[in-house]
């Protein structure tokens, strides 16, 4: 293949492959190109106008012809993709959710109206990429306790309270479904009890389906690879070519197929989930691995239980934004500094310089609320900022007026990287809210089910599941 230089575009060969008449993905590249990766969608044609490749896309006779194709999601790479929708179904307090997202999301409502599930149904769709989802849900109590425990439909007379909530008889089978789309791809995943078996493992839940679709919501036409059961078929032209009839119920796909020239959708969307990052209360008691000084090496992702706070903060004062680090120490405690001491042994430790003291502080010294501040600033001014930082009650043992200051630290991280903040405190909210980027979602119980404050039909994404429901 020989590159050509047309009209000052970038010009890359690229085998394309066929999803339907207007939509091609990328399915090698001829050479490393900052516009476009495997697994990019394009069209081939006019109406895009920013990102154009030249290309040659494969024809039936297996001879080359040169076209000009456009990425649908025309970006640079360093803006990162985004999750523009959540969806979750039949899941503890949520019976239905779809949630419009954006760069900044601060998830709020009053307690226990399903602030945490939210999270933890994120963290499960997480772990189905990284073929853990039945284990969490093991360690929940199982799947049956966690689906939603209230009528399959709350009717319009229940909600006047003309009669009782009662169940009736169930029309859909039981299912937990979970799901997302960001501007280029979606994925869901459904779940539910297997069949009758001998097995010693035959309450073990199941994966019913998977699907990946082009595009922000399900329909036939977008669907890319889907998955029924033991059978993964993936679109090839018009045709569905089946990839493996064997799944088992408790792998994912993305457990057993993501060889990016096959599938490159899978391993895209793979390398996406796995890339998801959730800081879920850091441990600041007094033995906890934070207040420790602990071997040090490069540690760009500090911990979830921030153990390596200490060379994480290292990492950050040498490849991150340093004074990012000492700007967002003195905004929360005015004059203190923070260092790393590097001891003989190879241990790291930090020292924390506060005014009107005559020695530094040391980790084990610190007050829970100032430790934690600490580990949130090494976590959110991380020198390798994921696609999605996910923190649940940040605000937990921080005094009010420290909350302005994390307000601060949070929107700086979200120009990098998409953030969710599950909170409820108001300092917290009302300060992120000042932020343009800043999406609100307010959540509310009616009838032991959680929903969006204020969301109407309009409001709601357009979201379909594959397999019903
Ligand atoms: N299987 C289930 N079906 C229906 N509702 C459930 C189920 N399991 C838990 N819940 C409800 O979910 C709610 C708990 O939600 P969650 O823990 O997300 O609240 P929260 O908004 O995080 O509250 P807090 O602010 O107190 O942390 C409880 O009110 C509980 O009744
Ligand atoms: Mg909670």
């Amino acid at each position: 293949m020989e590159n050509m230089d047309l009209g000052g575009n970038q010009e890359i060969f690229c085998h394309l492959k066929r999803i339907n008449d207007d939509l091609y993905q990328i399915v090698s590249l001829s050479s490393l190109s900052s516009r476009a990766t495997r697994g990019d969608l394009a069209v081939v044609g006019d109406t895009f106008t920013s990102s154009i490749l030249l290309t040659q896309r494969m024809t039936p006779h297996n001879a080359h012809e040169l076209v000009n194709i456009y990425l649908i999601t025309p970006k640079s790479r360093n803006t990162n993709p985004m999750i523009t929708t959540l969806s979750i179904n039949n899941y503890r307090s949520i019976q239905q959710l779809v949630v419009p997202l954006g760069p900044l999301n601060v998830i709020t409502g009053p307690n226990g109206c399903g602030k945490s599930n939210i999270y933890r149904a994120l963290r499960l769709l997480a772990e189905t990429a990284q073929g853990g989802v039945i284990n969490s849900l093991a360690s929940e109590g199982g799947l049956e306790s966690t689906f939603w425990a209230g009528p399959e439909k709350i009717t319009e007379r229940m909600r006047k309270g003309e009669v009782p909530v009662e169940g009736g008889p169930r029309h859909g089978v039981k299912r937990l479904r979970l799901g997302f789309s960001g501007d280029d791809f979606g994925y869901s995943v459904s779940l539910g009890l297997p069949s009758p078996s001998s097995s010693a493992f035959a309450l073990d839940p199941e994966i019913k389906h998977e699907c990946i679709w082009a595009g922000p919501f399900y329909r036939p036409a977008s669907s890319l690879v889907d998955r029924d059961g033991p059978m993964i078929k993936s679109r090839a032209g018009k045709k569905w070519q089946v990839l493996t009839n064997h799944m088992n119920g408790f792998d994912s796909m993305f457990d057993q197929i993501a060889d990016p020239a096959v599938t490159p959708e899978i391993f895209h969307l793979r390398e996406t989930i796995r890339n998801w990052r959730f800081y879920d209360h850091f441990r600041t008691d007094k033995d906890a691995p934070a207040r420790q000084a602990q071997l040090g090496t490069r540690t760009p992702v500090l911990h979830n239980d921030g153990r390596d706070i200490a060379a994480a903060l290292q990492t950050i004062r040498e490849i991150g934004d340093s004074e990012a680090l000492d700007e967002t120490i003195s905004d929360a405690f005015p004059g203190a500094r923070l260092e790393v001491m590097r001891h003989e042994d190879g241990r790291f430790s930090i020292e924390f310089h506060q005014e009107g003291l005559l020695r530094a502080l040391q980790g084990a010294e610190l007050s829970d609320g100032t430790l934690r501040y600490i580990l949130l600033a090494a976590a959110l001014l991380t020198p390798r900022p994921p696609l999605l930082m996910v923190l649940n009650e940040p605000e937990t043992s921080l005094h009010p007026d420290l909350l302005p200051a994390l307000a601060r630290l949070i929107m700086r991280a979200s120009e990098k990287t998409q953030v969710w903040v599950v909170s409820h405190a108001s300092r917290l909210i009302s300060a992120l809210n000042e932020s343009e980027l800043c999406h609100s979602i307010e959540l509310d119980k009616q009838f032991g089910q959680t929903e969006v404050l204020g969301q109407g039909m309009l409001d709601k994404p357009a979201w379909y599941w594959v397999d019903g429901g």
